[in-house]
C-alpha cells in the first residue's frame, strides 16, 4: 500500500516509515519543507520518498498524522479534500490539551470529518519502532481504537506487518483512555529506568 506520513521527517514518522518500507509498503514522507523530506527519505532509502504535506496526503492511501498535537487539526483541515474517504492513523498525543469529556482524536476528527479515523501508536515510544520483538521473543503491543471497524482492521494489518501485535481497544470512546495512558507510560518508564524503551503489554486471559 501507499502510506503518506504527515510530519514524516520526525522521530515517529521516520521510525514508522522504516518499518512500513521493510514490510513492502511504499511511503511518502510529508513535510512543510519538501527538501527536508527528500533528505529524510534518502537516509531511509528503499521505497520511501519525500515531498510536501499535500503530496503525501494526495499520494497516500493511508495517512499517518504525525505532527505535534497542537498542529494536527490545522494540518488536516488544510488537506481535507485530499483526505476525504481515506484512513487517518492518528498518533498524536494531546497531553491533557483537550476538554475533560473528549480525546485527542475526537478533537482532530472535527477538522476532517469525512476521513476514517483510527487512533494508534500513541502509547509507543519512538525508540521502540525499530524493535517490534524483544530478545525474549515477546512482541510489543500497539493499542488501537476507533469506530470504523473496517478501517481499524486495515490499520491493524499495517501495524502487524513489521512484526508488532495490534491490540483492538474498541471504539472512539476509549481514545481518551489511550491518551491518558501516555503520561503514565512516561512516568513508569522513568521510575523503572526504561530509557524510553518500555511498552504497555496486554496479557490475554485463557490458556
Ligand atoms: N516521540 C514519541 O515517542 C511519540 C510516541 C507516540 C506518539 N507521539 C506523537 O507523534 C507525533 C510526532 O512525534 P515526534 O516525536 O515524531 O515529533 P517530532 O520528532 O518533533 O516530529 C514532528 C514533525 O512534525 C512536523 N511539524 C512540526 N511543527 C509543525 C507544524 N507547525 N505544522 C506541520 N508540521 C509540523 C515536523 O516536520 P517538518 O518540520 O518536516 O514539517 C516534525 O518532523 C506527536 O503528535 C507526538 O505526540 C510521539
Amino acid at each position: 500500500m501507499k502510506i503518506g506520513i504527515l510530519g514524516g521527517t520526525g522521530r515517529m514518522g521516520t521510525g514508522l516509515a522504516r518499518g512500513y518500507a521493510q514490510a513492502g509498503h511504499e511511503v511518502i514522507l510529508g513535510s512543510r519543507d519538501a527538501d527536508k523530506a527528500k533528505d529524510a527519505a534518502a537516509q531511509i532509502g528503499g521505497s520511501v520518498r519525500g515531498g510536501t504535506l499535500a503530496e503525501a496526503a494526495q499520494a497516500g492511501e493511508i495517512i499517518v498524522l504525525s505532527v505535534p498535537f497542537r498542529e494536527a487539526a490545522n494540518t488536516v483541515r488544510a488537506l481535507q479534500n485530499a483526505l476525504t474517504g481515506k484512513i487517518i492513523v492518528d498518533i498524536t498525543n494531546p497531553f491533557g490539551a483537550v476538554p475533560p469529556d473528549s480525546s485527542g482524536m475526537a478533537e482532530n476528527m472535527k477538522a476532517a470529518p469525512h476521513a476514517r479515523w483510527v487512533a494508534a501508536y500513541k502509547t509507543n515510544f519512538w525508540k521502540t519502532l525499530d524493535a517490534p520483538m524483544l530478545p525474549s521473543g515477546v512482541r510489543r503491543d500497539i493499542l488501537v481504537c476507533g469506530d470504523d471497524e473496517d478501517a481499524k482492521r486495515v490499520v491493524m494489518q499495517l501495524i502487524e506487518a513489521p512484526g508488532f501485535r495490534a491490540v483492538d481497544c474498541g471504539g472512539l470512546s476509549n481514545a481518551r483512555t489511550l491518551d491518558l495512558m501516555v503520561p503514565l507510560m512516561i512516568e513508569l518508564d522513568r521510575r523503572y529506568g526504561g530509557n524510553a524503551l518500555s511498552s504497555w503489554k496486554f496479557m490475554e486471559g485463557g490458556m
